[in-house]
């Protein structure tokens, strides 16, 4: 198989095109991020020299870079990962998720119907664009509400979730009106290796690691579902093997933690793993727990019911949370050129930040 992977040098796309390769030998992939950094650490350079592999330096929203590819590659396979999708971001710089999430994928899908279009009928058939999404789409729930199914109304309350709902009505209607093969899967929070420093978990562990303050926002009560990222890599494969076109799948880690549950269980890993001592007096890392103003907007609680994808194509969540954090945790203290790499000025000015 033939597989163009858009963002494919971030978080879950780094974590997916690893996946693959470690599972299908026989797979090519073409990575086309606009990734750009060069002080920041590839997280695909172990591939560099692979044939299998080919990385290209663009934005999925140039139609000419993205006709050339699809024209010299052929690829069978879409995954779409390319977003901007951090909440706080999309608050404080809301046009950059509009130009990207809704006009960047306006465009690519664009291209690839274009292509799609033009594609012989054996090759029609064979042809899926996954577009993966978020449960933030769906808003928030309270406590007592049942978790987020496919056929949930779409209530979006940052300009992030509002600007991947709307991606996600584009990808439906290019199938609808063209009949483009389209999945759509809509996860919710990953965790795992290579997620950026400003993300919750990642953030925690760097600032705890680093003796600074570790911000709660709010009380600490909202509740996220935590999907190990390898898992939703398989889900994704599964997507591409078995999902019909046209269809919604709901991806979940089946883990609801508060945040502040989230905070104490790495703290209590951290104390028995690498003990904090401050001023000589040893100390637990939950000493710099600090409650700060919370994030405007702020959704009370994301949950994701996965019997979809689970009746139809035999997928659930494997990882536990207790075996996902500490894989985690020892990701981040075994890859600290990495760390500090991405902890740039990008990432002091989310920790100057104040609403
Ligand atoms: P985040 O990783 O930004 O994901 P999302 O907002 O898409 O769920 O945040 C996860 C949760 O953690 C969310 O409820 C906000 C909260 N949070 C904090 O309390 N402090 C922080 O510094 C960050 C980044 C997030």
């Amino acid at each position: 198989m033939k597989i163009l992977v858009t963002g494919g040098s971030g978080f879950i796309g780094s974590n997916f095109i690893k996946y693959v390769f470690s599972k299908f030998s026989d797979s090519e992939i073409i990575n086309l991020d606009k990734y750009s950094n060069p002080n920041e650490i590839d997280n695909l350079e172990e591939f560099e020299d692979k044939d299998q592999y080919k990385y290209i330096n663009g934005d999925f929203a140039n139609s000419k870079i993205v006709e050339n590819i699809l024209e010299k590659y052929n690829p069978n396979y879409i995954v779409n990962f390319a977003a901007e999708t951090h909440v706080d971001k999309s608050i404080l710089f809301p046009k950059e998720f509009i130009e990207t999430n809704i006009l960047g994928t306006f465009r690519f899908l664009e291209s690839v119907n274009n292509y799609f279009q033009h594609l012989q009928d054996s090759d029609k058939n064979q042809f899926k664009f996954i577009h993966i999404s978020t449960d933030e789409v769906y808003g928030s729930l309270t406590n007592i509400e049942n978790p987020f199914q496919e056929n949930n109304k779409y209530y979006p309350n940052s300009p992030y979730s509002a600007s991947k709902a709307s991606s996600d009505h584009l990808v439906r209607a290019f199938h609808k009106t063209y009949n483009l093969p389209t999945v759509i899967s809509n996860c919710s929070n990953n965790y795992g290796p290579y997620q950026s420093l400003e993300k919750f978990i990642p953030l925690i562990i760097y600032n705890a690691l680093n003796k600074k303050n570790i911000p709660i926002y709010g009380n600490g009560e909202q509740i996220r579902d935590w999907l190990y990222v390898e898992d939703h890599c398989d889900a994704i494969t599964n997507l591409l093997f078995k999902a019909k076109p046209g269809e919604v799948f709901n991806i979940g880690g089946s883990n609801e933690y508060k945040n502040i549950d989230i905070v104490k269980i790495i703290c209590n890993i951290l104390d028995s793993l690498v003990p904090l001592a401050i001023d000589n007096k040893k100390e637990s890392y939950c000493s710099l727990i600090t409650f700060v103003k919370d994030r405007p907007g702020h959704d009370t609680r994301y949950a994701v019911n996965s019997s979809k994808i689970k009746n139809e194509l035999s997928w659930e969540a494997k990882t536990k949370f207790e075996v996902g954090i500490r894989n985690t945790i020892n990701w981040y203290l075994n890859n600290r050129d990495w760390v500090i790499s991405m902890a740039g000025e990008k990432y002091i000015d989310w920790i100057k930040k104040q609403y």
